[in-house]
């Protein structure tokens, strides 16, 4: 039987920040859920949370999460925080604690550690600074003998540089009995779950630390500088994972991933590109300089121009986006689709080969098949309460300048004049148009200067 406990009661007052630090993002999801899914691939009997500081900012965040809170309502120590739960834990179950600050750990590097056959098996790593962790200190013979914090650590102990994880696993019954006897006799008046691992040497029992070979994996961030140094090792993962799927990446430090990305082969994805949230780009996509995308499915072949704004974009096919564009929630846009510079679309979805090539906003909208909005072409769908559709049949033609007041229906190959304000339904294959008669003026001068 296999329980997990997640220590993420912390409030973190080295970030500086209002939010619990197990929420910081890292590749702009929080710390905790990384770490879950991790624990969840393991395929634990159980996953109790420990919280308390912003436990309930903590609970929102984790909607799907099905397994158990646990309150600590005081901070005093990680020690303390798994003694709220492990009472309700069976005798014989093994636990693997995991502190909630440690985002980069695999599945894998967790097995490594459930393998050691040692009563107490923790996880440690080399750091090239050590400062913060608690350090891992062994006899002559190499044995472990104890965890040292920082602060309660003399200037030997603090050369040290193979350090705690936080990552360690015994079974329920033995750790009840190490904790009852931890006292907060230390610097910082905290009960450590640290002081368990002297405890169970003195008692005889077995006790490994298992050295893991990647140090990056393990890192903890306790502070903004720690934080920032965990997005890096995440961000070269995940342009790695891109870079081994086949994606070209011009200059790959410059793009940043933030949530799930998943690319077919040959995409490419230039610089200064930022990808949010749920991403899918098909096969030979090209995202341009300086893109955001968030949220959105590209399919083969769609080709996003420099400086566009996408989120919430569905491409059926290949077709074209941008320069500077910006595609809101509820864009659908199919093969050959033409969205040219500084046209703003939202919930409006362009048939195969339409076109919208400079200067408009398409909002509540269907464009059917070839239909070509001239420039500046505006849908007014907003009556100030209610927002209407527009409905612009195939091969319509829409004179640039043209206002179009929905809820309106076009025709299909209707043509519409330049400059026109469209507000009742446009028969097919005709021109509409709302202009002005043009009048010239015979007679007129410019007025002029006297001097
Ligand atoms: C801890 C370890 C240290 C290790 C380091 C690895 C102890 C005493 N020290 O130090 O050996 O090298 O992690 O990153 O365990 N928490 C609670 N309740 C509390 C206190 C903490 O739930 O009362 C949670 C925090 O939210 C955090 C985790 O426990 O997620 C670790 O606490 P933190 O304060 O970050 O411990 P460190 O000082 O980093
Ligand atoms: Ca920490």
């Amino acid at each position: 039987m296999l329980e997990i406990l997640i220590l993420a009661a912390g409030e973190g007052k080295r970030m500086n920040s209002s939010r619990p630090k197990v929420l910081q993002p890292v590749g702009g999801r929080a710390m905790i859920s990384h770490l879950l899914d991790s624990a969840l691939a393991l395929g634990p009997d159980r996953v109790r949370i420990v919280v308390g500081a912003g436990a309930e900012q903590v609970r929102a965040a984790l909607p799907g999460f099905d397994g158990e809170f646990v309150i600590q309502s005081e901070r005093l120590g990680t020690g303390h925080a798994a003694q709220q739960a492990l009472p309700q834990i069976d005798a014989q179950a093994r636990v693997l604690i995991l502190p909630g600050d440690m985002p980069l750990i695999r599945a894998q590097t967790l097995k490594s550690l459930l393998a050691s056959p040692a009563d107490l098996a923790l996880l440690s790593f080399v750091a090239d600074d050590p400062t913060g962790y608690g350090r891992i200190l062994r006899d002559e013979n190499g044995q472990v003998t104890a965890i040292r914090e920082q602060r309660d650590a003399s200037e030997a102990e603090r050369a040290v540089r193979e350090v705690n994880s936080g990552v360690m696993c015994a079974r329920a019954g033995d750790w009840r009995t190490w904790l009852e006897r931890v006292r907060p006799d230390n610097a910082q008046g905290e009960y450590y779950l640290t002081d368990c691992i002297g405890l169970a040497v003195a008692d005889g029992r077995s006790v490994e630390a298992v050295v893991a070979t990647d140090a990056d994996e393990l890192l903890g961030a306790n502070d903004r500088r720690q934080l920032a140094g965990l997005e890096q090792v995440y961000q070269n993962r995940a342009r790695g994972e891109l870079l081994d799927a086949g994606v070209t990446l011009p200059d790959p430090d410059s793009v940043h991933i933030r949530g799930r990305v998943v690319c077919e082969r040959d995409v490419v994805i230039d610089r200064g590109a930022i990808l949010e949230g749920e991403v899918h780009l098909g096969e030979g996509a090209i995202v341009g300089p300086g893109c955001i995308v968030r949220d959105s499915t590209l399919a083969a072949g769609t080709r996003v121009e420099p400086y566009c704004v996408l989120e919430g974009v569905r491409t059926t096919g290949a077709c074209s986006v941008g320069p500077f564009a910006r595609l809101r929630p509820g864009t659908e846009l199919a093969e050959g689709v033409k969205i040219g510079n500084f046209v703003e679309v939202k919930k409006a979805r362009f048939e195969p080969g339409a076109k919208a090539s400079h200067l408009s906003y398409v909002g509540d909208a269907v464009v059917g098949e070839r239909a070509n909005l001239g420039a500046g072409t505006i849908t007014c769908n907003y009556d100030g309460v209610n927002k209407h559709l527009t409905d612009i049949g195939a091969e319509a033609f829409i004179g640039s300048n043209t206002a179009l007041v929905a809820p309106v229906k076009i025709g299909e190959r209707a043509t519409i004049g330049a400059g026109s304000v469209i507000g009742r339904d446009a028969p097919a294959d005709r021109l509409s148009l709302t202009r002005a008669p043009q009048r010239t003026i015979e007679g007129w001068q410019r007025p002029r200067r006297k001097d």
